[in-house]
């Protein structure tokens, strides 16, 4: 798993803009919305990749504000460090699991993570770790693709995930990486599903729909 996105951290944020037309800074935005931060927070951004998600949050706890952004990925971490150098606020981009964060208990105002969750090989616990360091009131924050069920939606994303990404991935070079996303969101839960895997975690879990249900956002607020 980390090294294919090694492998694809290169060209991992052309290929983010051409499969959402562009709409992922958007729904990134959306995502720092529900974190719900200000001025002088620390927020953690989990599973970072090439620092988007981290690149809101900074913008959005400036001045005085903190951001850490983690990944398991180098290849990832060094493209993100080269976007981050302008950021409002200092943002850590550094190496951790998130099956097993290397920070305290409630060290943060909120931890998100944008489509890393379903990549985790053990999701439970990478959303109890995220729970564990968020202080009380804070937020947990998981930006993921989900599948709609409703058409005519459901049948174009169909069509686009087993027939039209596996096709970008074979002309990009890496067919078994964009083999792998359509399998991953198939496999991660249903929305409601998800919100009440979170709420185990110790958190009180609303979500969002977006983009026809392609899209959900969950916020949990930390108990
Ligand atoms: C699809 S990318 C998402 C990157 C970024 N968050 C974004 O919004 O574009 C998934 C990222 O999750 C990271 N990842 C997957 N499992 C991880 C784990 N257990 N610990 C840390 N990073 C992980 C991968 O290295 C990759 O950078």
């Amino acid at each position: 798993m980390r090294a294919m996105f090694d492998r694809i951290a290169g060209y991992y944020d052309v290929m983010n803009s051409v499969m959402t037309a562009g709409l992922h800074h958007k729904w990134r935005r959306r995502a720092v919305d529900l974190a719900r931060v200000g001025p002088g927070d620390r927020a953690l951004d989990v599973a970072t990749g090439t620092g988007d998600l981290a690149l809101e949050l900074a913008a959005r706890v400036a001045p005085g504000g903190e951001v850490i952004a983690s990944d398991f990925s180098e290849e990832m971490l060094s493209r993100a460090r080269a976007k981050g150098a302008d950021a409002p606020v200092a943002v850590t981009f550094e190496w951790a699991n998130a099956m097993a964060l290397p920070y305290a208990d409630g060290e943060f105002a909120t931890a998100t993570v944008g489509f890393g969750a379903r990549n985790f090989s053990d999701l439970d616990r990478g959303l109890a770790e995220m729970a564990r360091v968020v202080r009380p009131g804070g937020t947990v924050v998981v930006l993921e693709i989900t599948t709609p069920t409703r058409p005519p939606l459901s049948s174009f994303y169909r069509l686009w995930f087993d027939r039209v990404v596996p096709l970008i991935g074979k002309v990009a070079g890496d067919p078994q990486a964009y083999a792998y996303l359509p399998n991953s969101v198939k496999r991660f839960p249903a929305p409601a599903e998800l919100a009440a895997r979170m709420d185990v975690c110790g958190l009180d879990v609303r979500y969002i729909l977006t983009a026809g249900g392609i899209i959900a956002l969950h916020v949990g607020t930390k108990r």
